[in-house]
C-alpha cells in the first residue's frame, strides 16, 4: 500500500539533480512567497487536457509537444513568443491535414526552466564550475558568480512564465490562431524556405474549404473552434521545491494540482520509482509524461506505471520514448509489448531529440537525418506492433537558427557557429519542424490508407 501523499513527502526520499543552494533560508523565503501568488493555469484546463489525450491514447488524435530545451530570461519577448506559436500552428496545420485527427497543442514553454545535467560540473580550459542549471536556478556564464543557484531566479521564472502564458492565451483565443490566417502564419524566414511552396499549397486548400464552408453558412463567428485553439503548457518537473509552492487544491474536485503548467513530465534521470520526482508526481491529477530511455525496462516501465497511473486512466500517461536513431528498434517493441499485455493506457509519443545528441566542432548538435530516421522507425513500430503511434515531442524554435545539422537547406557543421543560441540542447528551427511535420503527415497518412485496406480486403 503506497504511503500517504502530500505536496512535500517528496522530501522524505532520495532525490537527484538537486542545485547546491547556499541560503536554504532565502530558498525558503522564495518557496514561501511562491506559494502565495496566483496559479499559473487552472486545473479544469489540466483535465480538458487529460481528455484530449485520452483520445490519443485510444487511438483518436495525434499529440503535438515542442519548443525550447531550456527557455532563457534573456530570450523572453513577443517576437520570440509569436514565432513560436507561429511555427508550432503550422506544423499542426499539416498534422491535421495529414492524421485526419485532432492535433493536441502542448508546448515545452512558459514554465521549461529547469535542466538535468549529466556533470555536476563544466571544464573550460583549467576551470571547473558548476553547471549550468537552467535560468530558473543560476545564469549560464561560465564565472563562479553566475554558477551560484539563486533562488530569486524562482521568482523571475515565474513572473516570466506568466507573461508568456498570457500572451499565448490571446494568441489562442483572440484571432491568430483562426484558420482564417493559415496563409499569415507563413510570414518570416519560412516564406523563402524549401517548405514554403508545400505549406502554401495546403493552406490553399484549407482556404478553399473555408469558402465553401461560409457559403453552406459556417463560418468563424459562428463556430469558435475555427478561430480559437486549445493550446497547452508543459515543462520538466525538475526543481520540485518550485513545483510544490504552485500545488494547489482545485476547489471542484478536491484534488491537488500542479498549477505551474498543464502537463509536466519527468526525465530520464529522475525516474526512479522510490525517488523524489516519482513520489511528487504520482500525487498530482495533472497529465504527466513519463521520459523513456534506452536503460528503461519493461518489468521498470510497468512498476512506474502502477505508480504513476493505478487507476489505468487513458490521458492521465504519455509515454516519451528517447532511445536514439540507431537503439530504437531494439528497445521500444519490448516496452510495447509489455503495455499492451498488461492492458495498460497510454500515449506513445516519440522524442527523436534526446537520444541524437553529438558534438561536432564542439557544439552540440542533431543531425536531422537521424532525428527522421528515429520517427520513421517509432512509426513502423507501432504499425508492427498494432498500437497507435501517438505523438511527437520536439525541441524547436519558431527562429531562424543553425542548432541541427541538415535539413532541406543542408545546414552542415560548418554553419553552425552562424546563429547557435541555444541555451541547452540543439533546436530544430522552424524550417526543419516544418519539414519534420509534412513527413509525419505522410507516415500518418500512409497508416491511414494501410487501416482502410485491411477493414476494405
Ligand atoms: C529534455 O527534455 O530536455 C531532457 C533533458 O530530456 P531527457 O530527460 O529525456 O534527457
Ligand atoms: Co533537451
Amino acid at each position: 500500500m503506497a504511503q500517504t501523499w502530500t505536496p512535500n513527502s517528496w522530501r522524505q526520499k532520495p532525490i537527484q539533480q538537486v542545485p547546491d543552494y547556499p541560503d536554504l533560508a532565502a530558498l525558503d523565503a522564495v518557496e514561501g512567497r511562491l506559494a502565495k501568488f496566483p496559479p499559473l493555469v487552472f486545473a479544469g484546463e489540466a483535465r480538458r487536457l487529460k481528455s484530449a489525450l485520452a483520445n490519443v491514447a485510444e487511438g483518436r488524435g495525434f499529440l503535438l509537444q515542442g519548443g525550447d530545451c531550456a527557455e532563457s530570461f534573456a530570450e523572453h519577448g513577443a517576437d520570440t513568443i509569436r514565432d513560436f506559436f507561429r511555427a508550432f500552428l503550422q506544423m499542426a496545420v499539416v498534422l491535421t491535414f495529414g492524421a485526419q485527427q485532432p492535433v493536441v497543442k502542448v508546448g515545452r514553454i512558459a514554465g521549461q526552466f529547469a535542466k538535468p545535467r549529466s556533470s555536476g560540473v563544466e571544464k573550460q580550459g583549467d576551470i571547473t564550475l558548476p553547471s549550468y542549471r537552467g535560468d530558473i536556478i543560476n545564469g549560464i556564464e561560465f564565472t563562479e558568480q553566475a554558477r551560484v543557484p539563486n533562488p530569486e531566479r524562482q521568482i523571475m521564472a515565474y513572473r516570466q512564465s506568466a507573461a508568456t502564458l498570457n500572451l499565448l492565451r490571446a494568441f489562442a483565443m483572440g484571432g491568430y490562431a483562426n484558420l482564417e490566417n493559415v496563409h499569415q502564419w507563413m510570414l518570416g524566414f519560412v516564406k523563402d524556405s524549401p517548405q514554403a511552396e508545400r505549406y502554401r499549397k495546403l493552406a490553399d486548400r484549407i482556404s478553399e474549404t473555408m469558402d465553401f464552408m461560409k457559403a453552406i453558412g459556417i463560418t468563424s463567428e459562428n463556430h469558435p473552434s475555427l478561430r480559437e485553439t486549445d493550446f497547452f503548457t508543459s515543462h520538466e518537473a525538475l526543481l520540485l521545491g518550485y513545483e510544490q509552492a504552485l500545488t494547489r487544491v482545485d476547489s471542484t474536485s478536491g484534488d491537488w494540482y500542479a498549477t505551474s503548467g498543464h502537463m509536466i513530465w519527468i526525465g530520464d534521470r529522475t525516474r526512479q520509482p522510490d525517488h523524489a520526482h516519482i513520489e511528487y508526481c504520482r500525487g498530482i491529477k495533472n497529465p504527466l509524461g513519463l521520459k523513456c530511455g534506452p536503460s528503461l525496462t519493461a518489468d521498470g516501465l510497468l512498476e512506474l506505471i502502477d505508480l504513476l497511473n493505478p487507476a489505468n486512466e487513458a490521458g492521465r500517461l504519455t509515454l516519451i520514448c528517447r532511445f536514439g536513431h540507431d537503439k530504437v528498434a531494439e528497445h521500444l517493441p519490448r516496452l510495447i509489448r509489455a503495455v499492451e499485455r498488461e492492458g495498460k493506457k497510454v500515449v506513445w509519443s516519440c522524442d527523436p531529440m534526446h537520444g541524437n545528441t553529438i558534438t561536432l566542432n564542439n557544439y552540440k548538435t542533431r543531425p536531422f537525418e537521424r532525428i527522421l530516421s528515429e520517427v520513421e522507425s517509432f512509426f513502423q513500430i507501432h504499425r508492427a506492433e498494432g498500437s497507435h503511434p501517438g505523438g511527437i515531442h520536439v525541441e524547436m524554435t519558431g527562429n531562424d537558427v543553425t542548432e541541427c545539422t541538415g535539413g532541406a537547406r543542408a545546414l552542415s557543421g560548418d554553419d553552425l557557429a552562424d546563429r547557435y543560441h541555444t541555451h541547452c540542447d540543439p533546436r530544430l528551427n522552424a524550417d526543419q519542424a516544418l519539414e519534420l511535420a509534412f513527413l509525419l503527415a505522410e507516415r500518418m497518412k500512409g497508416g491511414r490508407d494501410e487501416k482502410r485496406m485491411v477493414v476494405n480486403g
